[in-house]
């Protein structure tokens, strides 16, 4: 019988919790409005016979590359940030290599490393997920470290690592693929991507799903020194990209408008957010990113339930490494998190947070 590879077979399936997502959905941290009006308008005007043809990813790639400030031969546009995590995997470890994470963390960079049939060595992150530079350091050994895959901010916890820290990583680690995964850099506003093409062996992703609202068109970036990409460029499909995501995103780049509404719409929901927790006593982490994780306790199961029955989608994260009983909710539009606070403040009640939190 025809079996997978052995490394495919180990793989743990990731099953995010798709099914019925009616109601508002505050649990994959996406947009919580949608995507700018401009975008919508292109999308209409896209001829039929447009579709009959295969996407050109060139013009659009020259466009995103001058719209960050780098030469175009050093961006690829990739199908997602998850394309991006899944072609430096590719292009760089063997089943001989080791990958190195930080957990918790986004669950890409384990299925993409562990499919190569590389070793995938996870490390703790310090108290109060506080990034681990000098345990990442000690684990980086040479030749064998050939990835070291960073989300800053990071998903789940929203805390980040510093850019000297991230910096001195890649220098100290020449042989390995460094990437620095920015999905949620519009609502931190710190960047390595000016190290892009100067660190010959740092990679930085950015995406089109959670500022801009296109997570559906499937669209992110992968930013590094001109001869990676290059190496990258040659283990991807010419159309990984869709037609209709290129067609849209330079209506996408240049309502810079609709971005910086957003991204202070999720900085005051955000606030509005950890105020709360903060009022209530419930524990958080305070977070760089769109979204917030708290710490509710043995009953996170009752919470997620009582939020969804009020039609309010927020996230169970109790598996992940360190983050029991916890749950992360998405920060979008204000009004958005005013009608999650009356769902919270309900739901608590009813599953007697009062009685149970912690003296
Ligand atoms: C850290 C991180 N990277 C990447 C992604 C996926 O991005 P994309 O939609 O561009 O594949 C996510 C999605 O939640 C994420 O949290």
């Amino acid at each position: 019988m025809l079996e997978a590879r052995q490394a495919v077979r180990k793989l743990k399936q990731y099953q995010p919790p798709l099914g019925d997502r009616s109601g508002l959905r505050l649990d994959f941290n996406e947009n919580t409005g949608g995507c700018s009006p401009r975008v919508i308008e292109r999308l209409r005007q896209i001829p039929p016979e447009q579709l009959a043809c295969y996407p050109e990813r060139a013009p659009v790639e020259h466009e995103v590359a001058s719209f960050l400030g780098l030469q175009s031969e050093q961006v690829l546009l990739t199908n997602g940030v998850d394309e991006a995590i899944h072609l430096v995997c590719e292009a760089y470890l063997e089943p001989k290599d080791q990958a190195l994470i930080v957990v918790p963390t986004f669950a890409m960079y384990q299925i993409c490393a562990g499919a190569t049939g590389a070793r995938v060595i996870s490390i703790p992150a310090d108290n109060d997920f506080r990034f681990p530079t000098a345990k990442v350091m000690a684990h980086t050994t040479a030749p064998k470290t050939r990835l070291i895959a960073i989300a800053n901010p990071n998903n789940p916890t929203g805390t980040v690592a510093s850019a000297e820290d991230l910096l001195l990583i890649a220098r100290s680690a020449p042989q390995a693929a460094v990437l620095v995964d920015e999905a949620y850099f519009e609502f931190y506003g710190e960047s390595l991507l000016e190290y892009a093409g100067q660190v010959q062996n740092l990679f930085i992703a950015r995406t089109f799903s959670k500022a801009y609202g296109m997570a559906s068109l499937r669209v992110g970036v992968l930013a590094g020194a001109a001869e990676q990409v290059q190496s990258l460029r040659r283990a991807c499909s010419p159309y990984n990209v869709n037609g209709v995501a290129l067609a849209c995103l330079p209506a996408a780049l240049a309502d810079r408008e609709y971005v910086r509404r957003y991204v202070a719409e999720v900085q005051a929901s955000r606030n509005r957010l950890e105020e709360e927790f903060r009022r209530l006593g419930i524990p958080f982490w305070p977070s760089q990113a769109n979204f917030v994780l708290a710490r509710i306790g043995p009953s996170h199961g009752d919470f997620v339930r009582g939020m969804k029955a009020r039609g309010i989608l927020v996230r169970d994260r109790s598996s992940d490494f360190g983050c029991e009983g916890c749950v992360r909710i998405t920060a979008g539009w204000r009004e958005h998190t005013e009608r999650l606070l009356g769902a919270l403040r309900v739901t608590l009640t009813e599953i007697g947070w009062e009685e149970k939190r912690p003296a």
